[in-house]
């Protein structure tokens, strides 16, 4: 028997989600990390399959199990932001979307030791030098823009606090613009928000090129969920596809 046709919003689409945090080895028993726990970036997944997409989600390390693999979801697991840019290079030049929700650390050691850092009898404390990651969503879009090819609809995620001069909003607008990619989901963070919860408060920020095509500016909020969040995600991401 034939299998079934996917229906729902992104019937016939390929969406790449990125999810949980890298890790940045030191030494052979050490890592920088970070503490995403890999939620909201499975829910993205979920969503996206459950609306009929083609799924693949890129996940580092996670407080929780990846999904099962289905038919319209594969999962590919990495660990260092190096390794994370190499499979989002692969996988998002024939997807439409990129829904970039992986916490990627922006730095990583830059020398790695090959044996296990000793303590010395002086007394003295190693320096550790760190080196850029590459930022995967901004070369994404830079790539696109240079091959004509590529996800339609890029997604950024971005968790701020603010401080004592900038609103979290103003700094995800600034960062949106920067990036520039089609949508950034801001997450406000305080003390024991957002890590590792169930639910979440996003605000869906779009690009300026996106108002004007679509002629909205208000940001969308969404409390509840981190499912209700990704479901959110998910159908602006549809939405845009669609214009
Ligand atoms: N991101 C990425 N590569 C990086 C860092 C971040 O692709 N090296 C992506 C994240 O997956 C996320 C978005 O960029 O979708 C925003 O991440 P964030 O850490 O908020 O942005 P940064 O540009 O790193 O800014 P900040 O200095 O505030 O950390
Ligand atoms: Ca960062």
């Amino acid at each position: 028997s034939l299998a079934p046709v996917a229906a729902g919003p992104l019937a016939g689409r390929t969406v790449v989600v990125t999810a949980g945090g890298t890790r940045e080895p030191l030494d052979p028993v050490r890592y920088l990390g970070n503490r995403s726990s890999g939620k909201q970036g499975v829910a993205l997944a979920l969503e996206a399959a459950a609306a009929g997409a083609q799924v693949h989600l890129i996940a580092g390390v996670m407080d929780i199990q990846a999904p099962v693999e289905q038919p319209n979801l594969s999962v590919e697991r990495i660990e260092t932001a190096d390794q994370l840019q190499a499979a989002v290079l692969t996988a998002a030049e024939d997807a439409d979307v990129l829904l970039m929700a992986a916490a990627v650390a922006d730095f990583k050691p830059a020398d790695y030791a090959a044996a296990k850092i000793k303590k010395t009898d002086d007394g003295a404390s190693p320096v550790i030098t760190l080196q850029r990651n590459p930022d995967i969503l901004a070369d994404t879009v830079q790539r696109r823009a240079q091959q004509h090819r590529g996800p339609k609809v890029i997604v950024g995620f971005a968790a701020e606090t603010g401080d004592a001069s900038t609103d979290p909003l103003e700094l995800a607008q600034q960062k949106l613009a920067r990036k520039g990619c089609e949508l950034l989901v801001l997450n406000k963070v305080g003390e024991n928000l957002v890590f590792g919860q169930d639910t979440t408060e996003i605000y869906i920020l779009a690009a300026d090129h996106v108002q004007q095509k679509l002629g909205e500016t208000q940001a969308e909020h969404v409390a509840g969920s981190k499912q209700e969040a990704a479901a959110a995600v998910v159908a602006r991401a549809a939405q845009l596809l669609r214009s």
